[in-house]
């Protein structure tokens, strides 16, 4: 790798400003200055800025507790995104894998691993996402039902179907899907006739949000977590032909 690229890199600047860096003699490489910006350096090359270690970010994988009010954007002119949340000095590298809405709760999570989060958000992986919902009003058997044999949101042309749904007491529901449509689960619900009042998300494959960590909280995320979010992935059943129009667009 081009020194300049591995300063540009470690420090989250410009190659530009990179390489004023190393022409101004402010980096050293085994404990030798060098001014050129091109020069290749090896992978176990000891590179320092003034003196401190320098070292790239690599794969980053993070596991998020979402709060309320923050959006799944990497940055916004006017509201806080989940990235404000995450002090690491490679925040700024990171994506939310997929989107949370702004008033959805639970388990999001961060990469700047381009192929692992799409692996995760492209529904032909199938990776189901269970979410637990409050609900406006009671979901009743035969809703429940037909969310499972899927249902018609506006502007879309295919079915969105639940593959499991749980009917809980105080009109809760957990449902899991497989795809990521705009506020799908708010839609779906809102499609037989009910309405969404708070949603968290619990789980992601086989990862499920780790109740230690409290609103606002982050953490890296193990190494066996990080293929655990592609277990317990079973290719949903095709909806049937019965379904209901959404009420919402
Ligand atoms: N479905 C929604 O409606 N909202 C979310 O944030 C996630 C899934």
């Amino acid at each position: 790798m081009r020194l300049d690229q591995f300063v540009s890199q470690a420090l989250q600047i410009s190659r530009n400003e990179a390489q004023k860096l190393i022409r101004a003699g402010f980096i050293s490489v085994n404990q030798t200055v060098v001014t050129k910006a091109p020069t290749n350096i090896t992978a176990d090359a000891n590179v320092t800025y003034d003196d401190e270690p320098l070292s790239l970010p690599g794969l980053l994988y993070l596991i998020l507790h979402k709060p309320l009010g923050v959006i799944s954007a990497t940055e916004d002119p006017s509201q806080r995104t989940v990235l404000d949340l995450i002090k690491h000095p490679h925040a700024r590298l990171l994506h939310p894998v997929g989107r949370l809405d702004k008033d959805t709760t639970g388990l999001l999570l961060l990469t700047n691993d381009g192929q692992w989060s799409h692996r995760i958000t492209t529904p032909r992986q199938h990776v189901p996402k269970v979410y637990l919902a409050q609900l406006a009003e009671p979901l009743s058997q035969l809703a429940a039902q037909q969310l499972l044999q899927g249902v018609l949101l506006h502007g879309e042309t295919q079915v969105v179907a639940a593959t499991k749904i749980e009917i809980l007491p105080k009109q809760q529901v957990r449902l899991t899907i497989h795809e990521g449509k705009y506020h799908q689960v708010k839609r779906m619900l809102a499609a037989v006739g009910n309405r969404v009042i708070t949603l968290h998300r619990e789980q992601i494959g086989g990862l499920q949000l780790d109740p230690r960590l409290q609103a606002g909280d982050w953490r890296l995320l193990a190494s066996t977590e990080i293929e655990l979010v592609f277990a317990s992935q079973e290719p949903p059943l095709p909806p049937l032909k019965s379904h209901v129009f959404s009420g919402v667009s």
